[in-house]
């Protein structure tokens, strides 16, 4: 008798997929750089006068404030001979003084003055981004991979300026996935079971998307030490960038998740937090302290699973399955098709960590190769 073994690939259906494993710093994920508003600081991360590298977007940029308060966020390499502004630029006036020939530009990137000729160049721009400060809190970035201006504002919610809540509490995280995978959270309430071990996961009332917002309306029960509490929790996302939890039952919680990608494999997000007033403001800060430590202790709990996971564009799917598929379908709108290396500067590589830039040691030039044997 012989034996007929099946060849990898015949007769089990669906055993051997293949996996594409990217090289590091490869592209990982199937989709492009989302479009939106995203924030990029904390407005008190920047006094007038400061000017600070970072990197997002998959690109170096410079994060500046005028001497009048108005903050800018631009390209980082003059288009002279390709200084970076973050390194050493200074802010003079209303302009962005580079640190290599001195040449300065105004917040729309337009060349104001070369101090060593009579004339400007006209040619010489430095592409800048539009920006928001919202609530003298958030400094809020638009980003387009082709420029486009804004395609929608964000509506301020209430909360910001409601003197019944505390002031901000805050944090930032920087996660090796995609703001996609991150956000796909918003609609998972079956993993709050497995991957936060909690006793009874959140039921989602509704799911709603139109244009760029959507809406996710839901219960959850607070086991509490006098028993369990009726909650909501409800999430109302402004594009891929900005989304607004509001946590009640408890002690009512108002968080602005703010996701913005570094490049298309990494992101960070900036949680912000209040707290609704109860009693004084050291119960308050008590009870939403610990608030605020549990979602964040939630955050890192969920952070093995993304930076692990792979992005299953077909997923197996349960009937009783919260509606993922609706979810994607709403993010997809927030990637633009066919980006163009028409206007290509050749960068050096992102920085590791946090987003800021690392020393990059470079070979010895021939020169110092030879002082070096003499
Ligand atoms: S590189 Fe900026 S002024 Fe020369
Ligand atoms: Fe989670």
């Amino acid at each position: 008798m012989t034996d007929v073994l099946p060849s990898p690939t015949e007769g089990r259906s669906g055993a051997v997929l293949p996996q594409y494993v990217p090289e590091p710093d490869e592209k990982r994920y199937p989709f492009e750089m989302p479009w939106g508003w995203f924030q990029v600081a904390w407005s008190h991360e920047l006094n007038p006068g400061e000017v600070v590298p970072r990197f997002y977007f998959g690109r170096h940029l410079v994060l500046w404030r005028d001497e009048e308060g108005t903050p800018h966020l631009n390209d980082a390499f003059c288009p002279h001979l390709g200084g970076h502004f973050g390194y050493g630029g200074r802010v003079k006036h209303c302009n962005l003084m580079c640190p290599f020939h001195g040449w300065e530009f105004d917040g729309d990137g337009t060349n104001v003055k070369i101090p060593y000729s009579e004339r400007v160049n006209t040619k010489a721009t430095v592409r800048s981004y539009p920006l928001r400060e919202v609530g003298n809190h958030l400094i809020i970035a638009w980003y387009h991979p082709f420029d486009e201006p804004p395609l929608y504002e964000l509506d301020i919610p209430d909360e910001l300026s409601d003197p019944g809540f505390s002031d901000w509490s805050i944090q930032h995280f920087s996660v090796a996935a995609a703001c996609q995978e991150l956000a796909e959270n918003s609609v998972d309430g079956p993993h709050f079971r497995y991957v936060h071990n909690t006793e009874i996961v959140p039921e989602i009332e509704s799911y709603e998307t139109e244009g760029v917002y959507a809406r996710m309306r839901s219960v959850q029960k607070f086991p509490t030490p006098r028993g369990v509490v009726d909650g909501r929790i409800d999430v109302d996302n402004q594009g891929p960038g900005f989304g607004i939890t509001r946590f009640s039952g408890i002690v009512d919680t108002f968080l602005i998740g703010a996701a913005v990608p570094v490049d298309r494999n990494r992101c960070e997000v900036r949680f912000s937090f209040k707290t609704r007033n109860i009693g004084d403001a050291a119960m308050t800060s008590t009870v939403g302290d610990a608030f605020v430590n549990e979602v964040c202790k939630q955050f890192e709990e969920d952070r093995p699973i993304w930076e692990n996971k792979a992005h299953v564009r077909r997923p197996a799917l349960a009937d009783t399955d919260p509606p993922f598929m609706k979810f994607r379908k709403w993010y997809s709108q927030f990637y633009a098709e066919g980006e163009s290396d028409e206007h290509a500067v050749w960068a050096p590589p992102p920085p590791a960590g946090e987003g800021q830039p690392v020393f990059v040691p470079t070979a010895p030039t021939a020169s110092r190769k030879h002082r070096i044997s003499d």
